[in-house]
Protein backbone atom coordinates (compact mmCIF):
# COMPACT_ATOMS: atom_id res chain seq x y z
CA UNK A 1 0.00 0.00 0.00
CA UNK A 2 1.26 3.27 -0.49
CA UNK A 3 0.65 6.11 2.00
CA UNK A 4 -1.23 8.20 -0.14
CA UNK A 5 -1.03 11.07 2.28
CA UNK A 6 0.62 14.63 -0.10
CA UNK A 7 -1.61 16.74 1.71
CA UNK A 8 1.37 19.19 2.26
CA UNK A 9 0.63 20.30 -1.41
CA UNK A 10 -2.72 19.90 -1.03
CA UNK A 11 -4.71 22.96 -2.92
CA UNK A 12 -7.57 22.10 -0.86
CA UNK A 13 -6.15 22.55 2.69
CA UNK A 14 -5.95 26.55 1.45
CA UNK A 15 -9.84 26.45 1.29
CA UNK A 16 -12.38 27.11 3.63
CA UNK A 17 -13.46 23.83 5.56
CA UNK A 18 -17.56 24.41 4.06
CA UNK A 19 -15.96 24.75 0.80
CA UNK A 20 -13.65 21.85 0.80
CA UNK A 21 -16.80 20.16 2.39
CA UNK A 22 -19.08 21.24 -0.64
CA UNK A 23 -16.43 20.00 -3.19
CA UNK A 24 -16.72 16.12 -1.25
CA UNK A 25 -20.16 16.29 -1.54
CA UNK A 26 -20.43 17.45 -5.39
CA UNK A 27 -17.07 15.52 -5.97
CA UNK A 28 -19.12 12.10 -4.84
CA UNK A 29 -22.15 12.99 -7.12
CA UNK A 30 -20.05 13.86 -10.27
CA UNK A 31 -18.41 10.54 -10.43
CA UNK A 32 -20.84 8.49 -9.40
CA UNK A 33 -20.32 7.48 -5.70
CA UNK A 34 -23.02 8.82 -3.90
CA UNK A 35 -26.73 10.48 -5.15
CA UNK A 36 -29.15 11.50 -3.14
CA UNK A 37 -32.26 9.05 -2.23
CA UNK A 38 -34.92 9.48 -5.37
CA UNK A 39 -33.64 12.43 -6.08
CA UNK A 40 -35.89 12.36 -9.35
CA UNK A 41 -38.75 13.27 -6.52
CA UNK A 42 -36.01 16.23 -4.90
CA UNK A 43 -34.63 13.91 -2.60
CA UNK A 44 -35.25 12.13 0.69
CA UNK A 45 -33.92 13.91 3.74
CA UNK A 46 -30.58 12.36 5.03
CA UNK A 47 -31.37 9.12 3.23
CA UNK A 48 -29.03 8.70 -0.04
CA UNK A 49 -27.87 5.93 -2.79
CA UNK A 50 -24.58 4.49 -3.60
CA UNK A 51 -23.74 4.77 -6.89
CA UNK A 52 -21.99 2.36 -8.99
CA UNK A 53 -18.11 3.49 -8.05
CA UNK A 54 -19.52 4.48 -3.97
CA UNK A 55 -20.84 0.46 -4.25
CA UNK A 56 -17.43 -0.42 -5.18
CA UNK A 57 -15.39 1.55 -2.23
CA UNK A 58 -18.15 0.30 0.07
CA UNK A 59 -17.90 -3.25 -0.80
CA UNK A 60 -13.91 -3.09 -0.32
CA UNK A 61 -13.76 -1.41 2.89
CA UNK A 62 -16.72 -3.74 4.71
CA UNK A 63 -14.69 -6.56 2.81
CA UNK A 64 -11.41 -5.19 4.93
CA UNK A 65 -13.28 -4.59 8.18
CA UNK A 66 -14.58 -8.04 7.39
CA UNK A 67 -11.60 -9.81 6.82
CA UNK A 68 -9.45 -7.92 9.63
CA UNK A 69 -12.18 -8.88 12.23
CA UNK A 70 -12.93 -12.76 10.94
CA UNK A 71 -10.76 -13.62 9.02
CA UNK A 72 -7.80 -12.71 11.17
CA UNK A 73 -9.01 -13.85 13.98
CA UNK A 74 -9.49 -17.53 14.90
CA UNK A 75 -12.17 -16.43 17.67
CA UNK A 76 -14.04 -14.67 15.79
CA UNK A 77 -16.78 -15.68 13.46
CA UNK A 78 -19.49 -13.41 11.52
CA UNK A 79 -23.46 -13.91 11.14
CA UNK A 80 -26.15 -12.15 9.25
CA UNK A 81 -29.15 -11.64 11.47
CA UNK A 82 -32.30 -10.42 10.21
CA UNK A 83 -33.20 -6.23 10.08
CA UNK A 84 -36.84 -7.37 12.10
CA UNK A 85 -36.42 -8.70 15.50
CA UNK A 86 -39.26 -9.81 18.02
CA UNK A 87 -40.63 -6.70 19.73
CA UNK A 88 -39.08 -7.64 22.94
CA UNK A 89 -36.19 -7.49 22.54
CA UNK A 90 -36.20 -3.66 22.22
CA UNK A 91 -37.95 -3.66 25.47
CA UNK A 92 -35.15 -5.82 27.03
CA UNK A 93 -32.11 -3.82 25.74
CA UNK A 94 -33.82 -0.86 26.78
CA UNK A 95 -34.22 1.27 23.49
CA UNK A 96 -37.97 1.60 23.64
CA UNK A 97 -37.28 3.32 27.21
CA UNK A 98 -33.86 4.66 26.92
CA UNK A 99 -33.37 5.42 23.28
CA UNK A 100 -33.76 9.19 23.25
CA UNK A 101 -32.01 12.33 22.50
CA UNK A 102 -33.07 15.43 24.41
CA UNK A 103 -34.65 17.94 21.88
CA UNK A 104 -34.83 21.60 21.81
CA UNK A 105 -36.49 24.08 19.66
CA UNK A 106 -35.36 27.71 19.12
CA UNK A 107 -38.99 29.78 18.92
CA UNK A 108 -37.88 32.36 16.73
CA UNK A 109 -36.50 30.26 14.29
CA UNK A 110 -38.54 27.21 14.39
CA UNK A 111 -35.15 25.55 14.11
CA UNK A 112 -34.92 21.85 15.89
CA UNK A 113 -31.38 21.28 17.70
CA UNK A 114 -30.49 18.28 19.78
CA UNK A 115 -29.39 19.76 23.37
CA UNK A 116 -26.57 17.66 24.17
CA UNK A 117 -24.59 18.80 20.76
CA UNK A 118 -25.32 22.49 21.51
CA UNK A 119 -23.80 22.13 24.94
CA UNK A 120 -21.04 20.05 23.17
CA UNK A 121 -20.21 22.64 20.93
CA UNK A 122 -20.41 25.50 23.44
CA UNK A 123 -17.36 23.31 24.93
CA UNK A 124 -15.94 22.56 22.03
CA UNK A 125 -15.81 26.56 21.54
CA UNK A 126 -13.73 26.84 25.09
CA UNK A 127 -11.54 24.52 24.06
CA UNK A 128 -10.78 26.12 21.13
CA UNK A 129 -9.62 29.81 23.43
CA UNK A 130 -7.44 27.09 25.18
CA UNK A 131 -5.27 25.77 22.27
CA UNK A 132 -5.09 29.83 20.71
CA UNK A 133 -3.86 30.24 24.56
CA UNK A 134 -1.42 27.72 23.30
CA UNK A 135 -0.56 28.43 20.29
CA UNK A 136 -0.09 32.28 21.15
CA UNK A 137 2.57 31.62 23.98
CA UNK A 138 4.08 28.64 21.80
CA UNK A 139 5.11 31.45 19.56
CA UNK A 140 6.24 34.05 22.56
CA UNK A 141 8.24 31.27 24.36
CA UNK A 142 11.41 29.62 23.45
CA UNK A 143 11.80 25.92 24.41
CA UNK A 144 7.92 26.31 25.15
CA UNK A 145 6.26 23.52 27.33
CA UNK A 146 2.48 22.79 26.22
CA UNK A 147 1.26 21.07 29.61
CA UNK A 148 3.40 22.86 31.93
CA UNK A 149 1.59 26.15 30.25
CA UNK A 150 -1.52 24.22 30.72
CA UNK A 151 -1.36 23.68 34.40
CA UNK A 152 0.06 26.68 34.92
CA UNK A 153 -1.53 29.82 33.22
CA UNK A 154 -4.58 31.38 35.05
CA UNK A 155 -6.50 32.12 31.69
CA UNK A 156 -6.46 28.39 30.55
CA UNK A 157 -6.97 26.92 34.24
CA UNK A 158 -10.21 28.98 34.07
CA UNK A 159 -11.54 27.78 30.97
CA UNK A 160 -10.56 24.24 31.83
CA UNK A 161 -12.50 24.65 35.03
CA UNK A 162 -15.43 25.91 33.09
CA UNK A 163 -15.49 22.58 30.60
CA UNK A 164 -15.18 20.36 33.78
CA UNK A 165 -17.91 22.08 35.36
CA UNK A 166 -20.54 21.70 32.34
CA UNK A 167 -19.67 18.85 31.95
CA UNK A 168 -20.06 17.37 34.98
CA UNK A 169 -23.31 19.33 35.70
CA UNK A 170 -24.48 17.74 32.02
CA UNK A 171 -23.52 14.34 33.17
CA UNK A 172 -25.42 14.48 35.90
CA UNK A 173 -28.43 15.85 34.00
CA UNK A 174 -28.30 13.12 31.64
CA UNK A 175 -27.89 10.34 34.35
CA UNK A 176 -30.70 11.73 36.74
CA UNK A 177 -32.85 12.60 33.29
CA UNK A 178 -33.39 16.19 34.75
CA UNK A 179 -33.87 17.67 31.27
CA UNK A 180 -34.92 21.11 33.22
CA UNK A 181 -31.22 21.18 34.34
CA UNK A 182 -30.08 20.78 30.79
CA UNK A 183 -31.73 23.42 29.57
CA UNK A 184 -30.59 25.62 32.27
CA UNK A 185 -27.12 24.72 30.96
CA UNK A 186 -27.85 26.20 27.62
CA UNK A 187 -29.13 29.42 29.24
CA UNK A 188 -26.02 29.61 31.38
CA UNK A 189 -23.62 28.88 28.23
CA UNK A 190 -25.99 32.17 26.70
CA UNK A 191 -26.08 29.52 23.74
CA UNK A 192 -27.91 31.05 20.72
CA UNK A 193 -29.67 29.68 17.87
CA UNK A 194 -27.37 30.00 14.63
CA UNK A 195 -30.42 30.39 12.43
CA UNK A 196 -31.91 33.62 14.68
CA UNK A 197 -29.22 34.56 16.74
CA UNK A 198 -31.79 34.38 19.69
CA UNK A 199 -31.72 32.27 23.47
CA UNK A 200 -35.61 31.94 22.74
CA UNK A 201 -35.77 28.19 23.72
CA UNK A 202 -38.10 26.16 24.47
CA UNK A 203 -38.08 22.85 27.24
CA UNK A 204 -35.87 19.88 26.60
CA UNK A 205 -37.99 16.63 26.00
CA UNK A 206 -37.11 13.58 24.59
CA UNK A 207 -37.80 11.83 21.41
CA UNK A 208 -37.26 8.38 21.01
CA UNK A 209 -35.00 7.52 17.42
CA UNK A 210 -36.77 4.01 16.42
CA UNK A 211 -38.66 3.62 13.35
CA UNK A 212 -41.71 1.36 13.84
CA UNK A 213 -44.29 -0.56 10.85
CA UNK A 214 -45.98 -3.31 11.38
CA UNK A 215 -45.69 -6.54 10.55
CA UNK A 216 -48.80 -8.84 9.15
CA UNK A 217 -52.05 -7.85 7.61
CA UNK A 218 -53.44 -6.18 10.96
CA UNK A 219 -51.91 -2.88 12.11
CA UNK A 220 -52.63 -2.80 15.50
CA UNK A 221 -50.25 -2.18 18.49
CA UNK A 222 -49.57 -6.10 18.88
CA UNK A 223 -47.97 -5.95 15.62
CA UNK A 224 -45.76 -2.99 15.73
CA UNK A 225 -42.09 -3.91 15.30
CA UNK A 226 -39.02 -1.50 14.74
CA UNK A 227 -36.44 -1.63 12.01
CA UNK A 228 -33.00 -2.36 14.32
CA UNK A 229 -31.51 0.67 15.37
CA UNK A 230 -28.59 -0.77 15.84
CA UNK A 231 -27.19 -4.51 14.39
CA UNK A 232 -25.44 -5.37 17.94
CA UNK A 233 -29.21 -6.68 19.36
CA UNK A 234 -28.79 -9.26 16.19
CA UNK A 235 -25.67 -10.86 17.52
CA UNK A 236 -27.12 -11.23 21.45
CA UNK A 237 -30.24 -12.90 20.61
CA UNK A 238 -27.74 -15.43 18.68
CA UNK A 239 -25.57 -15.22 21.38
CA UNK A 240 -26.20 -18.97 22.93
CA UNK A 241 -26.78 -20.21 18.97
CA UNK A 242 -23.40 -19.45 17.88
CA UNK A 243 -21.48 -20.39 21.23
CA UNK A 244 -22.92 -23.60 21.28
CA UNK A 245 -23.01 -24.72 17.01
CA UNK A 246 -19.41 -22.96 16.51
CA UNK A 247 -18.21 -24.76 20.41
CA UNK A 248 -16.83 -21.33 20.75
CA UNK A 249 -14.60 -21.11 24.11
CA UNK A 250 -14.24 -17.47 25.99
CA UNK A 251 -12.81 -15.13 24.88
CA UNK A 252 -14.64 -15.37 21.75
CA UNK A 253 -16.50 -12.91 19.28
CA UNK A 254 -19.44 -12.51 17.03
CA UNK A 255 -19.42 -9.95 13.99
CA UNK A 256 -21.89 -8.31 11.50
CA UNK A 257 -22.82 -6.16 9.03
CA UNK A 258 -25.95 -4.66 8.31
CA UNK A 259 -28.52 -2.00 7.77
CA UNK A 260 -30.04 -0.21 11.06
CA UNK A 261 -32.50 2.74 11.24
CA UNK A 262 -32.10 5.93 13.47
CA UNK A 263 -35.04 8.77 13.00
CA UNK A 264 -32.61 11.49 13.49
CA UNK A 265 -33.24 14.99 14.27
CA UNK A 266 -30.23 16.73 13.41
CA UNK A 267 -29.77 14.89 10.13
CA UNK A 268 -27.04 17.23 8.12
CA UNK A 269 -23.69 16.75 7.38
CA UNK A 270 -24.09 14.25 4.15
CA UNK A 271 -23.50 10.69 4.83
CA UNK A 272 -22.47 11.66 8.41
CA UNK A 273 -25.71 11.32 10.12
CA UNK A 274 -28.26 9.10 8.15
CA UNK A 275 -31.64 7.97 8.85
CA UNK A 276 -30.83 4.68 7.26
CA UNK A 277 -26.87 3.87 7.49
CA UNK A 278 -24.75 0.68 7.65
CA UNK A 279 -23.16 -0.31 11.04
CA UNK A 280 -20.08 -3.07 11.41
CA UNK A 281 -19.99 -4.32 14.65
CA UNK A 282 -18.58 -7.04 16.77
CA UNK A 283 -19.31 -8.25 20.04
CA UNK A 284 -16.34 -9.50 22.04
CA UNK A 285 -17.55 -11.91 24.90
CA UNK A 286 -15.07 -12.29 28.25
CA UNK A 287 -15.20 -13.80 31.52
CA UNK A 288 -16.06 -10.99 34.04
CA UNK A 289 -13.60 -9.33 35.72
CA UNK A 290 -11.12 -9.04 32.29
CA UNK A 291 -13.49 -6.87 30.64
CA UNK A 292 -11.07 -4.03 30.97
CA UNK A 293 -8.09 -5.50 29.42
CA UNK A 294 -10.26 -5.94 26.25
CA UNK A 295 -11.37 -3.19 26.34
CA UNK A 296 -7.53 -1.22 25.97
CA UNK A 297 -7.11 -3.80 23.50
CA UNK A 298 -9.44 -3.36 21.17
CA UNK A 299 -9.17 0.99 21.17
CA UNK A 300 -5.73 -0.05 20.00
CA UNK A 301 -6.53 -2.80 17.68
CA UNK A 302 -9.26 -0.56 16.04
CA UNK A 303 -7.17 2.35 16.03
CA UNK A 304 -4.34 0.68 14.17
CA UNK A 305 -6.88 -0.71 11.68
CA UNK A 306 -7.86 3.12 10.81
CA UNK A 307 -4.13 4.11 10.60
CA UNK A 308 -3.69 1.10 8.19
CA UNK A 309 -5.64 2.94 5.51
CA UNK A 310 -2.36 5.44 5.75
CA UNK A 311 -4.67 8.15 5.79
CA UNK A 312 -2.43 10.59 8.00
CA UNK A 313 -1.89 9.47 11.91
CA UNK A 314 -2.65 13.13 12.45
CA UNK A 315 -6.16 12.94 11.77
CA UNK A 316 -7.58 9.94 14.42
CA UNK A 317 -7.20 10.93 18.12
CA UNK A 318 -9.84 9.21 21.10
CA UNK A 319 -12.36 10.62 22.93
CA UNK A 320 -13.34 9.09 26.43
CA UNK A 321 -17.19 9.37 27.53
CA UNK A 322 -18.20 11.33 30.39
CA UNK A 323 -21.66 10.24 29.79
CA UNK A 324 -22.03 6.52 29.78
CA UNK A 325 -24.84 5.14 28.13
CA UNK A 326 -27.24 2.69 30.01
CA UNK A 327 -25.33 -0.44 29.43
CA UNK A 328 -21.15 0.64 29.60
CA UNK A 329 -19.00 0.61 32.25
CA UNK A 330 -16.73 2.25 29.80
CA UNK A 331 -16.42 3.88 26.18
CA UNK A 332 -14.66 6.10 23.97
CA UNK A 333 -14.54 6.99 20.24
CA UNK A 334 -12.30 6.85 17.75
CA UNK A 335 -12.81 10.61 16.05
CA UNK A 336 -11.55 11.34 12.80
CA UNK A 337 -11.13 14.74 11.15
CA UNK A 338 -13.91 15.18 9.18
CA UNK A 339 -14.02 18.24 6.99
CA UNK A 340 -16.22 19.83 9.80
CA UNK A 341 -13.95 18.99 12.31
CA UNK A 342 -12.97 16.15 14.77
CA UNK A 343 -15.99 13.71 14.92
CA UNK A 344 -17.03 10.33 16.04
CA UNK A 345 -16.22 7.27 14.05
CA UNK A 346 -16.32 4.43 15.82
CA UNK A 347 -17.36 3.65 19.36
CA UNK A 348 -15.45 0.81 21.39
CA UNK A 349 -17.74 0.18 24.49
CA UNK A 350 -17.47 -2.17 27.40
CA UNK A 351 -21.27 -3.01 27.84
CA UNK A 352 -20.54 -5.48 31.07
CA UNK A 353 -23.21 -8.13 31.18
CA UNK A 354 -26.01 -5.70 30.91
CA UNK A 355 -27.60 -6.94 27.18
CA UNK A 356 -27.43 -10.65 27.95
CA UNK A 357 -28.91 -10.40 31.56
CA UNK A 358 -31.59 -8.31 30.02
CA UNK A 359 -32.18 -10.85 27.25
CA UNK A 360 -32.03 -13.76 29.69
CA UNK A 361 -34.73 -12.23 32.00
CA UNK A 362 -36.60 -10.98 29.58
CA UNK A 363 -37.01 -14.14 27.54
CA UNK A 364 -37.35 -16.47 30.35
CA UNK A 365 -33.73 -18.49 28.49
CA UNK A 366 -30.54 -18.51 29.92
CA UNK A 367 -27.79 -17.03 27.87
CA UNK A 368 -24.81 -17.86 30.39
CA UNK A 369 -21.19 -19.98 29.70
CA UNK A 370 -20.20 -22.85 31.26
CA UNK A 371 -16.36 -22.01 31.71
CA UNK A 372 -14.56 -25.41 32.29
CA UNK A 373 -11.32 -23.98 33.67
CA UNK A 374 -13.68 -22.41 36.40
CA UNK A 375 -16.12 -25.71 36.43
CA UNK A 376 -18.70 -22.89 36.98
CA UNK A 377 -21.75 -20.83 34.76
CA UNK A 378 -21.67 -17.41 34.16
CA UNK A 379 -23.42 -14.46 31.83
CA UNK A 380 -19.85 -13.62 30.15
CA UNK A 381 -19.12 -9.45 29.51
CA UNK A 382 -19.22 -7.96 26.86
CA UNK A 383 -16.71 -5.82 24.40
CA UNK A 384 -18.15 -4.11 21.59
CA UNK A 385 -16.47 -2.47 18.76
CA UNK A 386 -18.91 -0.33 16.24
CA UNK A 387 -17.89 1.57 13.31
CA UNK A 388 -20.58 3.16 11.14
CA UNK A 389 -19.63 2.07 7.51
CA UNK A 390 -21.09 5.19 5.80
CA UNK A 391 -19.10 7.56 8.48
CA UNK A 392 -16.26 5.48 7.65
CA UNK A 393 -16.59 6.00 3.82
CA UNK A 394 -17.00 9.88 4.33
CA UNK A 395 -13.64 9.83 6.13
CA UNK A 396 -11.83 7.85 3.90
CA UNK A 397 -13.15 9.66 0.69
CA UNK A 398 -12.66 13.56 2.47
CA UNK A 399 -9.21 12.30 3.23
CA UNK A 400 -8.17 11.00 0.00
CA UNK A 401 -9.38 14.02 -2.06
CA UNK A 402 -7.05 16.28 -2.44
CA UNK A 403 -6.21 19.27 -5.93
CA UNK A 404 -2.75 18.65 -6.53
CA UNK A 405 -0.75 20.88 -8.06
CA UNK A 406 1.27 20.40 -11.07
CA UNK A 407 4.39 22.09 -12.70
CA UNK A 408 3.59 24.91 -14.85
CA UNK A 409 0.53 26.54 -12.75
CA UNK A 410 -1.91 23.32 -13.74
CA UNK A 411 -3.37 20.91 -11.23
CA UNK A 412 -5.37 17.68 -10.63
CA UNK A 413 -7.79 16.16 -8.73
CA UNK A 414 -6.75 13.29 -7.33
CA UNK A 415 -8.74 10.69 -5.07
CA UNK A 416 -5.73 8.75 -3.03
CA UNK A 417 -7.56 5.80 -2.27
CA UNK A 418 -5.64 2.90 -0.34
CA UNK A 419 -5.44 0.67 -3.65
CA UNK A 420 -7.11 -1.72 -1.91
CA UNK A 421 -10.58 -0.33 -1.47
CA UNK A 422 -10.15 1.61 -4.90
CA UNK A 423 -13.21 0.99 -6.92
CA UNK A 424 -11.06 0.32 -9.84
CA UNK A 425 -7.70 -1.26 -9.47
CA UNK A 426 -6.57 -0.36 -12.96
CA UNK A 427 -7.66 1.47 -15.83
CA UNK A 428 -6.59 -0.26 -19.55
CA UNK A 429 -5.96 2.07 -22.14
CA UNK A 430 -4.77 0.99 -25.79
CA UNK A 431 -2.59 4.24 -27.13
CA UNK A 432 -5.18 4.63 -29.95
CA UNK A 433 -8.07 3.38 -31.76
CA UNK A 434 -6.11 0.70 -34.16
CA UNK A 435 -3.42 -1.09 -35.36
CA UNK A 436 -4.49 -4.25 -33.00
CA UNK A 437 -4.12 -2.13 -29.69
CA UNK A 438 -7.84 -2.53 -28.45
CA UNK A 439 -7.58 -6.43 -29.22
CA UNK A 440 -4.64 -6.59 -27.28
CA UNK A 441 -5.97 -4.07 -24.69
CA UNK A 442 -9.30 -6.61 -24.55
CA UNK A 443 -7.04 -10.03 -24.11
CA UNK A 444 -5.21 -8.67 -21.13
CA UNK A 445 -8.83 -7.38 -19.57
CA UNK A 446 -10.23 -10.43 -20.09
CA UNK A 447 -7.05 -12.20 -18.46
CA UNK A 448 -7.33 -10.06 -15.04
CA UNK A 449 -10.80 -9.46 -14.83
CA UNK A 450 -11.23 -12.84 -12.88
CA UNK A 451 -9.52 -10.80 -10.20
CA UNK A 452 -9.54 -7.23 -10.18
CA UNK A 453 -12.25 -4.79 -10.90
CA UNK A 454 -10.78 -2.86 -14.53
CA UNK A 455 -11.79 -0.16 -16.01
CA UNK A 456 -11.52 0.40 -20.20
CA UNK A 457 -10.99 3.62 -21.93
CA UNK A 458 -10.37 4.30 -25.16
CA UNK A 459 -11.57 7.82 -25.86
CA UNK A 460 -9.61 11.09 -25.54
CA UNK A 461 -5.98 11.47 -25.15
CA UNK A 462 -4.15 9.19 -22.51
CA UNK A 463 -3.62 12.64 -20.66
CA UNK A 464 -7.28 13.09 -20.31
CA UNK A 465 -7.72 9.50 -19.07
CA UNK A 466 -5.35 9.71 -16.40
CA UNK A 467 -6.95 12.26 -14.83
CA UNK A 468 -10.59 10.64 -14.94
CA UNK A 469 -8.60 7.90 -13.31
CA UNK A 470 -7.06 9.79 -11.16
CA UNK A 471 -10.37 11.81 -9.88
CA UNK A 472 -11.90 8.32 -9.51
CA UNK A 473 -8.77 6.73 -7.13
CA UNK A 474 -7.66 4.52 -9.73
CA UNK A 475 -4.22 3.45 -8.40
CA UNK A 476 -2.98 2.15 -11.78
CA UNK A 477 -3.83 3.07 -15.30
CA UNK A 478 -1.57 0.59 -17.93
CA UNK A 479 -1.16 1.80 -21.32
CA UNK A 480 -1.08 -0.73 -24.90
CA UNK A 481 1.23 1.18 -27.49
CA UNK A 482 3.02 -0.20 -30.56
CA UNK A 483 5.81 -1.56 -28.52
CA UNK A 484 3.51 -4.02 -26.91
CA UNK A 485 2.73 -5.69 -30.11
CA UNK A 486 6.56 -6.40 -30.56
CA UNK A 487 7.99 -7.01 -26.97
CA UNK A 488 4.52 -8.26 -24.75
CA UNK A 489 5.57 -5.10 -22.25
CA UNK A 490 3.33 -2.33 -21.22
CA UNK A 491 3.58 1.23 -19.31
CA UNK A 492 2.07 1.19 -16.00
CA UNK A 493 1.29 4.70 -14.48
CA UNK A 494 1.17 4.81 -10.63
CA UNK A 495 -1.43 7.65 -9.46
CA UNK A 496 0.20 8.80 -6.33
CA UNK A 497 4.04 9.48 -7.92
CA UNK A 498 2.58 9.66 -11.83
CA UNK A 499 5.64 7.67 -12.61
CA UNK A 500 5.66 5.29 -15.28
CA UNK A 501 7.38 1.74 -15.82
CA UNK A 502 7.41 -0.62 -18.35
CA UNK A 503 5.77 -4.17 -17.39
CA UNK A 504 5.54 -7.80 -19.33
CA UNK A 505 2.24 -8.09 -19.72
CA UNK A 506 2.88 -11.76 -17.91
CA UNK A 507 3.96 -9.78 -15.27
CA UNK A 508 1.15 -7.58 -14.22
CA UNK A 509 -1.30 -10.67 -12.51
CA UNK A 510 1.11 -10.67 -9.40
CA UNK A 511 1.87 -6.49 -9.99
CA UNK A 512 -1.78 -6.05 -8.96
CA UNK A 513 -1.77 -8.73 -6.42
CA UNK A 514 1.18 -7.32 -4.84
CA UNK A 515 -0.31 -3.43 -4.78
CA UNK A 516 -3.78 -3.72 -4.73
CA UNK A 517 -6.01 -6.76 -3.19
CA UNK A 518 -6.78 -6.68 0.23
CA UNK A 519 -4.37 -9.21 1.25
CA UNK A 520 -2.03 -6.72 0.78
CA UNK A 521 -3.52 -4.16 3.53
CA UNK A 522 -3.98 -6.89 5.98
CA UNK A 523 -0.61 -7.64 6.05
CA UNK A 524 0.16 -3.89 6.96
CA UNK A 525 -2.27 -4.52 10.29
N1 LIG B 1 -24.12 -0.81 19.09
C1 LIG B 1 -23.62 0.43 19.58
C2 LIG B 1 -23.99 1.58 18.75
O1 LIG B 1 -24.83 1.48 17.88
P1 LIG B 1 -23.49 4.10 18.38
O2 LIG B 1 -22.38 4.94 18.94
O3 LIG B 1 -24.87 4.58 18.52
O4 LIG B 1 -23.30 2.68 19.07
C3 LIG B 1 -22.00 3.23 16.43
O5 LIG B 1 -23.20 3.85 16.84
C4 LIG B 1 -21.48 3.84 15.16
O6 LIG B 1 -22.50 3.82 14.16
C5 LIG B 1 -21.09 5.31 15.28
O7 LIG B 1 -19.77 5.45 15.75
C6 LIG B 1 -21.22 5.79 13.84
O8 LIG B 1 -20.05 5.47 13.10
C7 LIG B 1 -22.37 4.95 13.31
N2 LIG B 1 -23.63 5.72 13.33
C8 LIG B 1 -24.46 5.92 14.37
N3 LIG B 1 -25.52 6.65 14.00
C9 LIG B 1 -25.35 6.93 12.69
C10 LIG B 1 -26.11 7.65 11.73
N4 LIG B 1 -27.28 8.21 12.03
N5 LIG B 1 -25.63 7.75 10.46
C11 LIG B 1 -24.46 7.17 10.13
N6 LIG B 1 -23.71 6.47 10.99
C12 LIG B 1 -24.14 6.34 12.26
Amino acid sequence: MSNQSTSATNKNTNLKPEDFFKNVISHSKEYGFIFPSSEIYDGLSAVYDYGQLGAELKKNIREYWWKAMVQMHENIVGIDAAIFMHPTTWKASGHVDAFNDPLIDNKDSKKRYRADVLIEDAVAKIEDKINKEVEKASKRFENFDATMFKSTNARVLEYQKKIDEVNERFKNAMNANNLEEVKQIIVDLEIVCPISGSRNWTDVRQFNLMFSTSIGSVSDEANTIYLRPETAQGIFVNYLNVQKTGRMKIPFGIAQTGKAFRNEIVARQFIFRMREFEQMEMQFFVKPGTEMEWYEYWKKARLNWHLSLGLGSDKYRYHDHIKLAHYANAACDIEHQFPFGFKELEGIHSRTDFDLKQHQEYSGKKLQYFDPELNESYVPYVVETSVGLDRLFLSILSSALIEEPLEGGDSRTVLNLPAALAPYKAAIFPLVKKDGLPELAESIMTTLKFDFMLAYDEKDTVGKRYRRQDAIGTPFCITVDHQSLEDNTVTVRDRVTMKQERIAISQLHQFLTERTTIQSLLRSL
